[in-house]
């Protein structure tokens, strides 16, 4: 018994099982009903996504013996000799190995001849890219003075190396990349009609690697079945993938909450050992990044449950910056892996990145600093390595991180009793959303415990984190706290517009030393230099 790969059993058959490319269809469909066609089709697009088979439905289309029409028959003669590839008149050639202008001539010789048994000869000429020179040239000659019982089907995946002169003779249709949620589709369809059971996610996995061409998609499949032994599980197919699995994911986020370098590394390591793919780990940490930033901006936009809770302890952890930075690194470092000695480099490489530059990250890289402006103390390279949390769950504590330098060292910042003091405890709270909210609030009074705090309403995102911050404050006053927030615009500074105002003053003083600087000032009269403003910063 020969076995049939399921993308050449399942080559669609008509216009109707193709999947996607409808404006291609509609066109085509709509000109065989007028009766008016074209000589020579260019199909343009990546490989599997239907070029040869629109090819075959075109030629059925053509020949079949009902008549010229969208909807051939698919049983008489001609449409069942085409589908077997087996019509004499409809001819594939393929370019990348009959790509001299002999084998043109050859091909152009017989298409002068009426057809043998069908209305129209029909040539497939696959990759017409690769044709040489003067074959194109031989094959100009006959598309512009065609013999009506002729038709040209050209493909390609690389429409940039055809010669204009060939290209404004023919009709163009690109065809499009299938959309993962096409494959997804078709895929269970092929399984169900194939008898063979199952998961949903696998599919989804599936269609992720086909990278948009159904053809990949169904040798993929065919792959998990035999690697399945006949079912497709998740689990098989992410194995089969090689694809990362979500606790490695989230011991790399554990390790950089818990600011544990090595335990970010061991996931590297660990990875290797189990030739895991390093891009598509990268790939789906800036899904993850990119999820957490949307569940602290805009928590509904994720619908699962399940997911919110999981990422619910990094949104909380992270602050809105680093998570967009996070996601710029792991971008990068994605492009970056193919110019990476080893993948494996690359990889630790983009994570030490993450590492560094983490609010506070530099200085503990640098050691020298060691204790008093680190956050979360031990964390120098020769301490106890943190262990990860096991099977992924978030296993760092929220309190960790200490107080930045400043506030460290005045004792009196874990009192509240003047109003002054809200600056300073803001800036013993651990980096996360209370801090983010904390931030932005300006303290309206304070009585008895009672902290009544204006926020203002474009940061009203913030509030749902009150709860938070009246724990963390809590913790820092050593006492239980009554919190209000009240969305106002605040009547004088916020830590946040103070921090602006004083980054904002240090730049124009910066600018001010610049543009007082003699040496300066003697380059902009001697040379007619000037001051892009922009450029100076602060030292
Ligand atoms: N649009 C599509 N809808 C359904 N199946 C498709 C489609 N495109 C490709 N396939 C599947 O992939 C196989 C190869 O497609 P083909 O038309 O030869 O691709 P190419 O664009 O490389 O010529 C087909 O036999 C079919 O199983
Ligand atoms: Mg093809
Ligand atoms: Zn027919």
């Amino acid at each position: 018994m020969s076995y049939l790969v399921l993308a050449r059993k399942w080559r669609p058959k008509s216009f109707e099982t193709l999947v996607g490319q409808e404006h291609v269809v509609r066109a085509l469909t709509h000109a065989l009903t007028e009766g008016r066609l074209h000589h020579a089709y260019l199909f343009t697009g990546t490989r599997g996504v239907g070029k040869t088979t629109l090819a075959r439905i075109l030629a059925k289309a053509l020949n079949c013996e009902r008549g010229v029409s969208p909807a051939p028959c698919g049983v008489c003669g001609p449409c069942s000799e085409i589908d077997a590839g087996r019509f004499i008149d409809y001819v594939e050639m393929d370019a990348a190995s009959n790509r001299s202008v002999e084998d043109m001539a050859a091909l152009l010789e017989k298409a002068a001849y009426a057809p043998n048994s069908g209305r129209y000869k029909v040539y497939m000429i696959d990759e017409v890219h690769q044709l040489s020179g003067h074959a194109f040239n031989a094959m100009l000659k006959t598309l512009e003075e065609p013999p009506e019982h002729v038709k040209f089907i050209l493909a390609t995946t690389d429409p940039q190396k055809i010669p204009v002169t060939v290209l404004s003779r023919c009709l163009q249709f690109n065809l499009k990349q299938m959309a993962p949620g096409h494959i997804v589709e078709h895929l269970s369809r092929v399984l169900e009609a194939e008898g063979v059971p199952f998961e949903p996610a696998a599919l989804r996995h599936l269609a992720k690697a086909a990278a948009g061409s159904m053809r990949d998609a169904l040798s993929l499949l065919d792959q998990a079945i035999a690697h399945g032994a006949g079912r497709v599980s998740e689990e098989d197919v992410r194995a089969m993938l090689g694809t990362v699995g979500e606790d490695h994911l989230f011991a790399i986020l554990d390790g950089l909450a818990n600011q544990d370098i090595h335990a970010m590394l061991a996931v590297a390591q660990a990875m290797e050992a189990r030739s895991l793919s390093f891009d598509a780990a990268l790939q789906e940490l800036a899904t993850l990044f990119h999820r957490i930033a949307l569940l602290q901006f805009a928590p509904q936009a994720i619908l699962d449950e399940a997911e919110r809770a999981r990422l619910l302890p990094y949104a909380e952890r992270f602050e809105a910056e680093f998570l967009q930075l996070c996601y710029q690194i792991v971008i990068h470092g994605r492009e970056e892996l193919s110019l990476a000695p080893e993948e494996a480099a690359g990889f630790s490489m983009t994570l030490l990145r993450l590492f560094a530059f983490q609010p506070g990250g530099e200085k503990r890289a640098g050691g020298a600093q060691a204790g008093t402006g680190v956050r979360g103390a031990g964390m120098t390279p020769a301490a106890e390595p943190r262990k990860v949390g096991a099977g992924g769950t978030a296993s760092f504590s929220p309190a960790e991180p200490s107080p930045p330098l400043a506030a460290a060292s005045s004792p009196a910042a874990t009192n509240l009793d003047k109003p002054e003091d809200w600056h300073a405890l803001v800036g013993r709270l651990p980096s996360g959303l209370a801090r983010q909210l904390a931030q932005h609030c300006e303290l309206a009074s304070l009585a008895e415990g009672r902290l009544k705090l204006r926020l203002a309403p474009v940061h009203r995102h913030l509030q749902s984190h009150q709860e938070k911050l009246r724990a963390e404050l809590g913790k820092l006053l050593g006492r239980t706290v009554v919190l209000e927030v009240e969305l106002a615009e605040p009547e004088g500074e916020t830590p946040k517009s103070r921090v602006e105002a004083e980054r904002r003053e240090r730049q124009e003083r910066a600018i001010a030393a610049i543009e007082s600087d003699p040496l300066v000032n003697e380059l902009c009269d001697l040379f007619g230099a000037t001051i892009d403003e922009s450029t100076i910063k602060p030292i």
